[in-house]
């Protein structure tokens, strides 16, 4: 799989007035813009071509932010949602980015940390959709899947009032390049929205969807809320003073990947002004 998509717009209205001059993905996580951590997840999935859509007000701050990201060894393109109409909206304005191959398609402010094994296996697949499971508390808040017994997929519901299954759906999916049409044939839903439960649901209908749960050895996230914003920026903050690496560094990343090369790393370390993060950087490139 080489195509990936952050999809990086919305209102951030339940984050208001955080979010009023400065989008979601982009507020802090602990030490990097939000965006930095699905980003990664992609770079680790060695996904190298990248499409970020966002609002337009937004987008040029994410292009200011990133570039064109060859600095980091990939190509990331922008697109413009100019409405929230929805997560599936992402795979109709990445059409053309696309070219008829599968994608990966990530929401903005979903974080994932620990062993992304599942991940990178899931990535082998290409008919069909792959979504994932994360067993939470709070299963009304997100997409859910419910199982039986053999582990086969029963329904998918978008944040239920009475959810089947503990079972949330993290925002990760994987896609065949019949996405971009199954999604433009889905009809909006009563909040006006096309519905990534609906496109998930049309592979569902079809039998050709998969659904993985993910293992204790991974952390999922959500940052929709001040209180999950706050958890997630604390776990990240913890994870790093406990251990002698970064979380989600993309220059790292990009490096340890075979993105960039030692020589790149270190010209990346030379301009950046927060000596912290440059030394570790340089550590880095001369190990
Ligand atoms: O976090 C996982 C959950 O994400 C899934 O379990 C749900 O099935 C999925 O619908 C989604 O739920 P959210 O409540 O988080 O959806 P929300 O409308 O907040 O949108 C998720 C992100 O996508 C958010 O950062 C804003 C962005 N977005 C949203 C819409 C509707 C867009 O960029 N464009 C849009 O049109």
């Amino acid at each position: 799989m080489k195509k990936g998509i952050i999809l990086a717009g919305g209102s951030g209205t339940r984050l208001d007035p955080l979010t009023r001059v400065v989008c979601k993905q982009l507020l802090p996580v602990y030490d990097k813009p939000m965006i930095y951590y699905p980003l990664s997840v992609l770079m680790l999935g060695d996904i190298r071509e990248i499409l970020i859509i966002s609002t337009p007000q937004d987008l040029p701050k994410f292009s200011e932010l990133l570039g064109n990201g060859s600095q980091l060894g990939i190509n990331i393109e922008y697109a413009v949602q100019d409405e929230p109409r929805g997560l599936a909206e992402a795979l109709i304005i990445g059409e053309d980015f696309l070219q008829e191959e599968s994608c990966c398609l990530i929401l903005g402010d979903n974080i994932f940390h620990g062993k992304l094994d599942f991940f990178r296996e899931a990535l082998k697949e290409n008919s069909g959709a792959t979504i994932f499971a994360k067993e939470v508390r709070d299963p009304e808040r997100f997409g859910v899947v419910e199982f039986d017994s053999q582990g086969k997929v029963l329904s998918i519901e978008e944040k239920p009032d009475s959810p089947k299954s503990p079972y949330a759906i993290p925002g990760l999916y994987i896609f065949d390049n019949s996405a971009p049409a199954r999604a433009k044939s889905l009809n909006p839903s009563k909040r006006g929205e096309l519905e990534i439960a609906d496109l998930i649901a049309s592979y569902f209908t079809d039998g050709s969807l998969r659904a993985k749960t993910l293992s204790r050895g991974v952390t999922w996230l959500d940052t929709g809320t001040p209180d999950s914003l706050l958890e997630a920026a604390n776990y990240i903050g913890t994870v790093q003073k406990q251990n002698a690496f970064q979380v989600s560094c993309i220059e790292e990343i990009a490096y340890e990947r075979g993105f960039i090369d030692a020589i790149a790393l270190a010209a990346l370390a030379e301009v950046h002004p927060n000596r912290e993060y440059a030394n570790y950087l340089g550590l880095k490139a001369r190990n």
